[in-house]
């Protein structure tokens, strides 16, 4: 016996052609600039509008709708800290010493290096975990499917509404980021996707000149 129970989809809205194209046009303006920034304001930013972001990201589709993610948001001044000790551990053993030397080229471009005073003054990090599997209350493992995807697509969406929002990004993956797991209590089996840290950009901040891909080549039409 089925245990589908169906709703009528009243919130679907359908726009004339004309205005599907001015829409699609509009939101691909206003995504085109967005851009990773890596030195941040301390200016304070309500933590409504991380709210109402939060509740945009989890509308995200999802493996068999398990929702397989969990957002730690720290405004803390000591828990960052913390994170950014650690983070810049990992940082420094990467940048040099674990690092193969064409990662390194690709990174040169990006002026990156293992100094992170952003994840001490940016007013938020979202440490998002993916879900592998869940404990329910007796301790039995409920299943989760295509976690990373899920969590991805979340993820996208979470720094899509912040930008949307009127905030900088920057997606940050310190690694290896089991750190995480400790500082922000979340328990084993959550594992650290990565630290987006939100907030306004430095005065003046400059980013790095690079460019997107054209049409022709990300996508094919057959
Ligand atoms: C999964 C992922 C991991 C990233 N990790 C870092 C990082 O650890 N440090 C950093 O400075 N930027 C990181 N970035 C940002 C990318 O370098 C940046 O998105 C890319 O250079 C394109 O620039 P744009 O975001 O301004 O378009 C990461 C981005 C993604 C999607």
């Amino acid at each position: 016996m089925s245990q589908a129970h169906f709703i009528p989809y009243r919130d679907f809205e359908e726009h004339s052609v004309e205005e599907m194209k001015k829409r699609a046009e509009k939101f691909y303006q206003l995504v085109k600039k967005r851009r990773t920034v890596r030195d941040f304001s301390d200016r304070p930013v309500p933590r409504e509008i991380i709210e109402t972001c939060l509740l945009a990201a989890g509308t995200a589709p999802n493996g068999a709708n398990k929702q397989p993610w969990h957002f730690a948001v720290v405004s803390d001044p000591g828990i960052k800290k913390k994170i950014r000790i650690e983070a810049e551990k990992e940082e420094q053993e990467f940048y040099n010493r674990r690092a193969p030397e064409d990662w390194l080229e690709d990174l040169a471009p990006l002026g990156t290096d293992e100094h992170k005073p952003f994840l001490e003054k940016a007013p938020y990090l979202i440490g998002i975990f993916a879900q592998s599997y869940k404990l329910d209350e007796n301790g039995e493992k409920e299943k989760h499917y295509y976690v990373k995807e899920s969590v991805g697509i979340a993820t996208g969406m979470l720094i899509t509404a912040l930008h949307n929002a009127g905030l900088a990004t920057l997606t940050h993956t310190p690694s290896p980021m089991g750190f995480l797991n400790e500082i922000l209590g979340r328990p084993a089996y959550e594992k650290p996707f990565l630290l987006l840290v939100a907030g306004y950009p430095e005065d003046g901040v400059k980013v790095p000149d690079i460019s997107k891909k054209s049409l022709g080549e990300i996508a094919s039409f057959i």
